[in-house]
C-alpha cells in the first residue's frame, strides 16, 4: 500500500508524461461537441478521434490527460464495488510515435515504480487473434510482458482463454498473461462486427489487479481468470494499439499506428490504498462521510444506497458543470434519471427532505483544486440539482405508493406510462424498483410504454424525441473510475 491519493496520482500521472514527451491536453466536456453519434464522452479517445485517423494534433504527436467521462450503460451496476457511471480516465496517447514497447514499458514503470504498486498482483490480457478478419495474434505485446516480468523476477505463464465462457470453465491456471479475442479488441461500437465503416479500432491490452483476500465467486464461472466479473481481478488501465479501420470489406492498416491508453483513475487509486472498493478514495468518500453524517447510518449497512447516490451526484454535478439541464431527452433524461435515482436511494436512508446542497459543496470542494469550474460555477450547479430534487419530490412517495398498489396485479407499460406521467418516475426507475419489490412487470413493458408515449405526442403533437438511444457511448466496457 502506497497511501497515494487520486489527486496525487493524477497529478504524478501528468507529470510522468510530460518527462516523456507529452503535452498536456485539457478534459473536454461531458457533452460531446460536433459528435451526434453519441451522447457523452465515454473515453480518453473520443475528442481525438480524428487526429487516431490521421489528422496532425497542433500539439504534437504524444499527449496526455485526464478525461472526465460518463457511461450510463452500467448503471444498474453501481452498487457494487467498482463501477460508477462518472469516472476520470487518465490517458496518453501516441499518434504514429511510439508503439507497443514503449507504451507496455511505461505503464508498467508507472504502476510499479511511481505509484508504487505490488508487480507480483499485476496480471494482463492480449489479443488472441481475429483469422476471419486476417488480424494476427498479438504475441509481440505478449512478449514485452514477459521481459517486464521477468526482470521483476517473475515468471510469466501464458493462457489462451478465447472467450469470457471459456475462462470461467477452465480459469487462468496462474498464467499471468491471458489471451482473449473479442475481450482484447476495442473500438467504440464494442466489437469488431459492430463497428461502422471509417470507424478506428485495434488490439489491446489490458492490466489488472489481484486482491488475494478476495474469494472467486463461482457465481461467474467454475474458475476464476483475469477477465472474471468476481471482483478478484479489477482492470486498471487499457493499452489499446490502434492501427486498423474499418472498411466495407474488413480491415484496412490507419496512415499511422497510434497508442490510445485509458486508465481508471480511481481504481489505480483504490489500489494504491489495497482497497477493492473504489468508493474509499478521496474522491468519493468525502460525500459517503457526509451522508453518513446527514443520515445517522453507516456505509457498513447501507452500502449500495449511498454507493448510488454518491456516484450519480457526482455524475449529475459534472453534467450541471458542463452545461445539462434536465430534461425529457436525451443527456437531460440520463441527467434527470441520475438525480431522481439519487433521490429515491436516499429516500431509503431517511433522507426526506432536500439533502443536494449539503452534498454539492463537498463535491465542489474536492474538484476544487483541479477542476476549479465545479466551484465557480457551484451556485449554478446547486439551482439546476436543487430545483430537480424538489420537483421529484412532491410526488416521490405518492408514486411509491402507487407502485405498491400493482403488486397484485404487477405491472404493464401502460402502468409505467402513469408513473412517468403523474409521477415523474423515469421509467427504467419504475422497473427497477418493481423488482426490488418483486411486483411483476410484463415482458411486453417497453414497447406498452412507447406506445403510450407516442399517443401522448400525438395528442400534444410533435414533442421531441424522449428516450436515451443507445448510441456509441454504449462502448465496450474499460478501466472506469
Ligand atoms: N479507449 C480505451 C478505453 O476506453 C483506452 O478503454
Amino acid at each position: 500500500m502506497t497511501g497515494m491519493d487520486a489527486d496525487e496520482i493524477r497529478r504524478i500521472y501528468l507529470q510522468f508524461m510530460v518527462e516523456r514527451g507529452h503535452v498536456v491536453i485539457p478534459r473536454a466536456p461531458l457533452i460531446p461537441h460536433n459528435d451526434p453519434t453519441t451522447l457523452f464522452t465515454g473515453s480518453g479517445m473520443q475528442p481525438l478521434l480524428p487526429f487516431l485517423l490521421g489528422q496532425d494534433h497542433a500539439q504534437g504527436r504524444r499527449l496526455t490527460d485526464s478525461q472526465t467521462c460518463l457511461r450510463v450503460q452500467d448503471i444498474d451496476e453501481v452498487g457494487d464495488n467498482r463501477h460508477t457511471t462518472f469516472f476520470e480516465m487518465l490517458g496518453n496517447w501516441s499518434l504514429g510515435d511510439y508503439f507497443k514497447r514503449d507504451q507496455l514499458a511505461q505503464f508498467w514503470e508507472f504502476l510499479t515504480e511511481r505509484v508504487g504498486l505490488d508487480p507480483n498482483r499485476i496480471y494482463v490480457s492480449c489479443f488472441s487473434g481475429d483469422p476471419a478478419n486476417g488480424i494476427p495474434k498479438d504475441t509481440e505485446s505478449a512478449g514485452i510482458w514477459t521481459e517486464l516480468f521477468s526482470a521483476a523476477g517473475i515468471s510469466a505463464d501464458q493462457v489462451d482463454l478465447g472467450t469470457e465462457e471459456h475462462g470461467g470453465a477452465v480459469g487462468a491456471q496462474g498464467a499471468r498473461i491471458a489471451f482473449y479475442g473479442k475481450k482484447n479488441w476495442w473500438c467504440r461500437g464494442g466489437n469488431a462486427e459492430n463497428m461502422p465503416v471509417g470507424e478506428p479500432g485495434g488490439p489491446d491490452s489490458e492490466v489488472f489487479y489481484l486482491y488475494p483476500e478476495i474469494d472467486h465467486d463461482p457465481a461467474y464461472g467454475r474458475y476464476c481468470h483475469q477477465n472474471c466479473d468476481c471482483g478478484r481481478f479489477i482492470e486498471l488501465g487499457n493499452s489499446v494499439f490502434m492501427e486498423y479501420k474499418k472498411t466495407e470489406t474488413g480491415f484496412e492498416p490507419l496512415p499511422r499506428r497510434n497508442v490510445d491508453y485509458g486508465g481508471g483513475l480511481a481504481r489505480i487509486a483504490a489500489a494504491a490504498i489495497d482497497s477493492p472498493d473504489v468508493y474509499r478514495i478521496n474522491l468519493l468518500w468525502p460525500i459517503i462521510d457526509r451522508l453518513q453524517e446527514l443520515s445517522g447510518k453507516s456505509y457498513e449497512t447501507d452500502t449500495e444506497a449511498m454507493r448510488v447516490i454518491s456516484d450519480h451526484l457526482r455524475g449529475a454535478t459534472f453534467l450541471a458543470v458542463d452545461g445539462v439541464k434536465p430534461s425529457n431527452k436525451e443527456q437531460g433524461y440520463v441527467m434527470r434519471r441520475l438525480v431522481r435515482r439519487a433521490v429515491r436511494y436516499a429516500f431509503d436512508l431517511g433522507l426526506e427532505q432536500n439533502f443536494f446542497p449539503q452534498i454539492i459543496p463537498t463535491v465542489a470542494q474536492m474538484y476544487a483544486a483541479d477542476y476549479p469550474e465545479v466551484v465557480e460555477r457551484g451556485d449554478q450547479v446547486i439551482a439546476v440539482l436543487v430545483k430537480e430534487e424538489q420537483s421529484f419530490r412532491r410526488t416521490l412517495r405518492k408514486g411509491i405508493k402507487q407502485l405498491k398498489t400493482y403488486s397484485e396485479s404487477g405491472v404493464s407499460g401502460i402502468e409505467l406510462f402513469t408513473l412517468y406521467d403523474t409521477y415523474g418516475f423515469p421509467v427504467e426507475l419504475s422497473t427497477e424498483e418493481a423488482r426490488k419489490s418483486r411486483i411483476p412487470v410484463s415482458d411486453n413493458w417497453r414497447a406498452e410504454f412507447d406506445a403510450k408515449m407516442a399517443e401522448q405526442r400525438a395528442r400534444s403533437q410533435g414533442a421531441s424525441k424522449m428516450h436515451i438511444q443507445p448510441l456509441a457511448e454504449a462502448a465496450q466496457g474499460g478501466p472506469r473510475g
